[in-house]
């Protein structure tokens, strides 16, 4: 019912031409018929070039960050508009490196994510604990206010995909397990249902973001509330990008 989604943030790495041989890589291994959509993020500077090499693919763009205003005197910030201008569809908001190293925070998100779906793209807002809230037990607690301060009925559900994202999975190699990522997954539904309605969140994606790799995605996704993936380092290799967008193309149920 909901299509899987495999998103590769591609954070501050690839250099133009390395981002040329990478798509390149993508395009020729695709299948375009595999029922699952693909997106890039790449860096800001790369999103002109980018949607060139993607153009006539099934391969969708989208931004890591915005700023949530339009346009001003804010140094070194990209807006939604400068963005969309790009060809991208779509812009992650709330990464934890975004909350953790650059200090944002739930007032400020709220804000973009609201510039992102008023400049008419989706906005993947993510959430997740840290080692230590989760090993207090807080992890419920803390998703829960991570979208309580920013996704709100007024945000349109068909413009808002959640990335869950456990910080200690993030970069370490160590994933959470397909039980432990349903769980969090299954909650943020029910929040969702609370939030909008139980229809409205059946029809929203919520991504597992943190270590997805070849070998562990077929059990991410075989998970009922786990929609696609939010992919850091593995996305950045061709033939793993393309092994986890199989897997995710695997755990659709056959119509
Ligand atoms: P890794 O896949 O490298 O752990 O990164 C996850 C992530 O932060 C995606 O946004």
């Amino acid at each position: 019912m909901r299509t899987p989604l495999i998103a590769g943030n591609w954070k501050m790495h690839d250099t133009l031409s390395e981002a040329r041989s990478l798509v390149t890589g993508l395009v020729e291994g695709l299948d375009a018929a595999c029922g699952v959509e693909v997106l890039i993020c790449p860096a800001f500077q790369l999103l002109f070039p980018m949607a060139k090499a993607i153009a006539d693919t099934p391969i969708q763009m989208g931004a890591q960050n915005a700023h949530e205003a339009t346009h001003g005197a804010f140094t070194g910030e990209v807006s939604v508009p400068m963005i969309a201008e790009t060809g991208a569809t779509q812009v992650i908001i709330g990464h934890s490196e975004r909350r953790h190293v650059f200090g944002e925070k739930g007032d400020q998100l709220n804000k973009k994510v609201r510039a992102v779906v008023s400049g008419g793209l989706t906005a993947i807002y993510c959430v997740g604990e840290t080692l230590e809230e989760r090993e207090a037990g807080k992890t419920k607690d803390v998703v829960r206010r991570q979208m309580d301060e920013v996704v709100g009925s007024d945000v349109p559900a068909d413009k808002l995909v959640i990335a869950y994202e456990p910080v200690w999975a993030i970069g370490t190699g160590k994933t959470a397990t397909p039980q432990q990522a349903q769980e969090v997954h299954a909650f943020l539904r029910g929040q969702l249902a609370e939030i909008y309605d139980a229809t409205t969140a059946e029809t929203i994606r919520i991504l597992y973001g943190g270590s997805v790799k070849p070998g562990n995605a077929a059990d991410l996704m075989g998970q009922s509330d786990i929609d696609g993936a939010l992919v850091g380092g593995a996305s950045l290799v061709a033939a793993d990008f393309l092994a986890i967008i199989a897997a995710a193309a695997a755990a659709v149920p056959a119509s």
